[in-house]
């Protein structure tokens, strides 16, 4: 693995998780990053991934740096052969070599405009520092791909799951802002590399891109496809059709007792942030079925898993 931007850069998954579960048991290599850099930067907010991919970095010995670009850097051009002459000072041909003179891996956050299908698709942001950069890049979330997040979602499915093979429901749930698709991107790409019964419900408007589906089975009936399972991955999500639209809040959707009733006592996941009773139900958080924070702890040993990947290959 050199870069981890997409759920492929991973080439085999198993002995991923295994490395994940064993770092969680023991760190084996504390001095692995002694003298190696770890450059954070973000173009959006964060607390989980900021504060676990860190933590991660300096288990393993490195030392981290982190930026908060639209605050603290020159605004970056992505676009070649333009002329500079807007409020942009820089463009990411400078700006991912220059530093890549200062870390040994880069790791970004850049979430879409969700304006334009084609635009974010094209993933300017993390492909620019894939080109320009001289280190391996890291994605800590780009316009459509949350790696880190599904590697630690399926590191939490193979430790808590008691059947070889889960019914495992990636639900909608909705939300009143248009959020991207990269969480239940990766997620279900993560899934499709496991041994699970993997369903995905939503309402009608909001299928994934059928690029990401593939052969999935979608239920748009959610009662229906909570059916027997055993883990639950609630999430809204923006349409895709209807690119970066809100189509429907419909509160029946949110995910409470009454649909949890319905599946086989399932665990239920969720990356966060979570809007409290408009995505999940207070008792379905405060209650004993909830593995978020479980998941949350998890983000710490992926990353370290992933970071200790690249830097063995540096
Ligand atoms: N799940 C997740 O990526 O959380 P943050 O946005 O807080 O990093």
């Amino acid at each position: 693995m050199k870069n981890y931007t997409k759920i492929s850069d991973i080439e085999e998954l198993l002995p991923l998780l295994e490395e994940a579960l064993q770092l969680k048991k023991e760190n084996t290599d504390p001095q692995l990053g002694k003298g190696k850099t770890l450059g954070m930067l973000f173009f959006n907010s964060s607390l989980r991934t900021r504060l676990s991919t860190e933590k991660a970095a300096k288990l393993l010995g490195m030392d981290v740096m982190v930026m908060n670009v639209n605050s603290d850097a020159w605004a970056l051009e992505f676009e070649d052969a333009v002329v500079m002459d807007s409020n942009k000072a820089e463009h990411i041909k400078e700006g991912a070599a220059v530093i890549s003179q200062y870390c040994d891996i880069i790791a970004v956050r850049a979430f879409p405009e969700l304006q334009d299908k084609e635009k974010d698709n094209a993933e300017s942001v993390i492909n620019g520092f894939i080109k320009y950069a001289s280190v391996p890049v890291v994605s800590l979330e780009s316009a459509t791909a949350h790696p880190l997040q599904a590697l630690t979602d399926a590191l939490t499915i193979l430790e808590i799951k008691t059947v070889k093979r889960p019914k495992v429901v990636l639900t909608w749930a909705p939300h009143p802002r248009a959020l991207p698709h990269a969480v239940p991107n990766s997620f279900l790409e993560m899934m499709q590399r496991m041994d699970v019964d993997l369903v995905v419900t939503n309402p009608e408007g909001y299928d994934l891109n059928p690029n990401i589906i593939k052969d999935t089975k979608v239920i748009h009936n959610q009662e229906k496809a909570l059916e027997n399972a055993d883990f639950v991955y609630v999430k809204n999500w923006s349409s895709y059709e209807q690119y970066g639209k809100v189509l429907s809040t419909d509160a029946s959707w949110t995910f409470s007792n009454k649909k949890l009733a319905i599946t086989n006592n399932a665990k239920v996941m969720h990356c966060l942030p979570v809007r409290r009773n408009v995505v999940i139900a207070d008792e379905i958080l405060d209650g004993e079925n909830s593995v978020v924070i479980h998941q949350a702890n998890n983000r710490t040993f992926a990353a370290q898993a992933v970071l200790k990947t690249i830097l063995k290959n540096l």
